[in-house]
């Protein structure tokens, strides 16, 4: 089931954080759906302006689309990552996304406001909620490299007037974090005192958190091993996954993670096997080792196990309790001088919830 990020962050907000996880074929998708159905996490699925341009963005979206249909007990966003206006536009008009990531924030404070404020417009109007940046992560982000030295971070007072201004439904904060394999050269920590701020400035807002892959070193260690040259390589400790997301982080964006898997497994394969040259035993392998990856992660950010709880959430948002509560005032002879949707509560409370029935199965 595709449901909004906004359905997925009032859930979480302050509790867990969720993956977004960045796919780009088949295979990760395949990877991407069993992982999280086997941790039961709700999770977002997230698409580039480069994935939708390796294939086709159709062959992307009927890929999602079929796995989807593989998997009915999955809840995920669908969601553009790094979009600029007009890819938010198309995808908007899609009516496959869910949500869209407008990135202005290599713009000045004015020209990002001005340009998010059109694609939210464009967005709420049609049910799909849009995550915007301020603050400038290092590395390389779709085709604009920022050199260290560029990057800037996040400013609390500013965030505050920008989402007051621009009406957007998640902010990505700049908090220590960049692109990439490289992340950090010192110390590996995030910047803990800038989140408290800004959370002071927007209570209850969700905040975004990109470059968050963890580049774990065995993985690394595993594919020089076989034959890559990666050198000086950090990654994001996912011990600071959770809290973060205690201080209003609720999406948590890795992309590089899942490549390095990708990189492991094909290198490790033709390394012992250097005779063969069948595509689908090492993509076999991937698919499951990504699974792996994904449910170890969502352990990390404390979004197993809430499939249940984001289920009975969405499956009962305020306009289905009004279409029932309307179902069933009708069924009942619509008796007069009742409050149906108080009615309807008791009524609710009495029966077994979406989750109890399907258990029963
Ligand atoms: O933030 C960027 C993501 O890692 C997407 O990378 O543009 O190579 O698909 P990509
Ligand atoms: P990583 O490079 O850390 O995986 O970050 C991905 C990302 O932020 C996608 O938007
Ligand atoms: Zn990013």
């Amino acid at each position: 089931m595709i449901v909004t990020t906004t359905q997925l962050f009032k859930v979480a907000y302050g509790k867990f954080a969720i993956g977004a996880y960045n796919i780009n074929n088949a295979e990760q998708a395949m990877g991407l759906f069993k992982g999280c159905l086997s941790s039961q996490a709700p999770f977002i699925l997230q698409i580039s302006k480069g994935a939708r341009k390796y294939t086709d963005k159709r062959m992307l979206e009927a890929i999602i689309r079929a796995t989807g249909e593989i998997f009915p007990e999955a809840i995920f966003a669908v969601h553009l990552d790094h979009g600029d206006e007009e890819t938010c536009y198309d995808c908007i008009g899609s009516g496959f996304y869910s949500s869209v990531m407008i990135d202005e924030s290599h713009e000045s404070f004015e020209q990002n406001v001005a340009i998010t404020k059109r694609v939210v417009d464009r967005a709420h109007a049609r049910g799909i909620s849009v995550e915007a940046e301020l603050g400038m992560l290092g590395g390389v982000e779709e085709d604009i490299k920022v050199e260290e030295g560029n990057a800037c971070l996040t400013d609390p007072a500013e965030a505050e007037r920008f989402v007051k201004e621009t009406g957007c439904d998640s902010l990505a904060c700049a908090i220590g974090t960049s692109h990439g394999a490289f992340k950090f050269k010192g110390k590996q920590s995030l910047h803990f005192d800038v989140l408290k701020k800004i959370q002071v400035r927007l209570p209850g807002f969700p905040l975004v958190m990109h470059g968050s892959s963890s580049v774990p070193k065995a993985e690394v260690d595993r594919i020089n091993a076989a034959g890559g040259k990666i050198a000086g390589s950090m990654g994001v400790d996912p011990n600071e996954y959770l809290p973060a997301a205690k201080l209003g982080v609720t999406k948590v964006n890795m992309d590089t993670d899942g490549r390095l898997v990708w990189t492991r497994v094909h290198r490790e394969f033709f390394r012992d096997k250097p005779a063969e040259f069948d595509l689908r035993p090492p993509g076999k392998i991937f698919i499951e080792e990504y699974a792996k990856f994904i449910a170890h992660t969502n352990g990390k950010l404390g979004s197993s196990g809430q499939l249940p709880l984001v289920r009975s959430a969405v499956t009962n948002p305020r306009e289905e309790i009004s279409r029932l509560a309307y179902h069933l005032w009708e069924e009942a002879g619509r008796p007069e001088g009742r409050d149906t949707e108080l009615w309807l509560q008791a009524e609710l409370q009495s029966r077994p919830t979406h989750d109890q029935v399907g258990s029963q199965d």
